[in-house]
């Protein structure tokens, strides 16, 4: 028996209280900005978590060969995360999910959806989808896995419905430096990225990290992919210094990395949250430092990120406030 949760159970807790600021002081540029994640959970759920399901579910039907992609041989590995997963959801929030285990027989509720789901662990043809899409689809984060073989990280398998503005499809059996090739050279070409790797080699079973990365999105879309580019992109010319603060949106990106000890692959969470920037702004002191991040910015790293044709839009909006 199912017991039913009340949509408004997740706690509405304003957007500013809960947003993640990515800036640590009034300049921004690329570093392993990695930090030890406490507690070691791979999710968050917001307010915003039917919304982003719902839509997550949306755009996996109507494209999938986009938003999900693997190899055979990561099936093993995905049934290590979809178990990790569940485990957590269980253990942190039991009043949204549960796992009821008999041997291999396993059935996962999920209250909050008001879905239930048996399955025989470890045999993919008693669900619906691949396991890691299975997953994925009842958590707002997008789930990519990495396999680790002869020093090198491959990804091997993903769950990627809200990219910022890069494809799975492209990328999957990619290494990762293949993967960060088109980064600018103070990522890609300085070293960098080589020692980021070596890192990220060494990351310890129990042991997750966490880093934000951050961009600009004109409305608040999460859905920033290549492939629909001429939905989205068009928008940047629309942006002025009178509407930028209703139109133009922080995205952060909530990233974090886990060791999986059975299949030692890395499972890489990305977590997206959006925010106008009248609401960022109204945290005075955030304010500041966004105005002194911009201002100093190399030209190639906005260029990268996408904003550059409308920076000084934001820059003019932000001395205006
Ligand atoms: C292993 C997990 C990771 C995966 C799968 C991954 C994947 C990606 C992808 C797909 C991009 C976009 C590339 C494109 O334009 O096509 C990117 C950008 C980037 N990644 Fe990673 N990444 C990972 C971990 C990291 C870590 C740990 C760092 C630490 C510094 C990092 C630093 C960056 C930077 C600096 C960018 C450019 C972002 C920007 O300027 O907005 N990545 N990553």
């Amino acid at each position: 028996m199912t017991r039913t949760i009340q949509r408004g159970k997740i706690p509405n807790t304003p957007i500013l209280d809960r947003f993640p600021n990515p800036f640590k002081g009034d300049s921004y540029r690329y570093s392993n900005n990695s930090k030890l994640l406490d507690p070691p959970v791979v999710l968050t759920i917001t307010p915003e978590y039917f919304e982003e399901v719902a839509l997550k579910r949306q755009l996996l039907e109507s494209r999938k060969e986009q938003c999900f992609q693997s190899f055979e041989h990561s099936v093993e590995a995905q049934w290590e995360i979809l178990e990790m997963i569940m485990q957590e959801m269980v253990s942190e929030y039991p009043d949204y999910f549960s796992l009821i285990k008999n041997e291999n027989h396993w059935t996962f509720q999920n209250h909050l959806l008001e879905e239930e789901q048996s399955f025989t662990f470890g045999d993919s043809s008693t669900l619906p989808y691949e396991p890691l899409d299975f997953i994925g689809r009842h958590v707002q984060e997008d789930l990519i896995y990495l396999g680790q073989r002869d020093g090198e990280l491959y990804m091997d398998a993903g769950q990627l419905v809200f990219p910022a503005n890069w494809s799975l499809n492209f990328d999957l059996g990619m290494s990762f430096l293949e993967i960060h090739s088109p980064v600018p050279y103070a990522f890609s070409g300085s070293g960098l990225a080589e020692k980021v790797r070596s890192f990220i080699l060494r990351i310890e079973a129990g042991k997750p990290w966490t880093r934000y990365n951050w961009t600009l999105t004109v409305e608040p879309i999460l859905d920033t992919s290549p492939e629909t580019f001429d939905t989205w992109g068009p928008k940047k010319d629309k942006v002025t210094s009178d509407n930028a603060g209703d139109l133009v949106h922080l995205r952060v990106e909530d990233q974090r990395l886990f060791r999986l000890p059975r299949s030692n692959g890395v499972l890489f969470g990305i977590h997206t949250h959006l925010i106008p920037l009248n609401e960022y702004c109204k945290n005075q002191q955030w304010k500041k430092q966004f105005y002194n991040v911009l201002t100093d910015l190399p030209d190639d790293l906005a260029d990268y990120k996408g904003f550059i044709s409308f920076k000084d839009r934001v820059v003019e909006y932000l001395e205006k406030k």
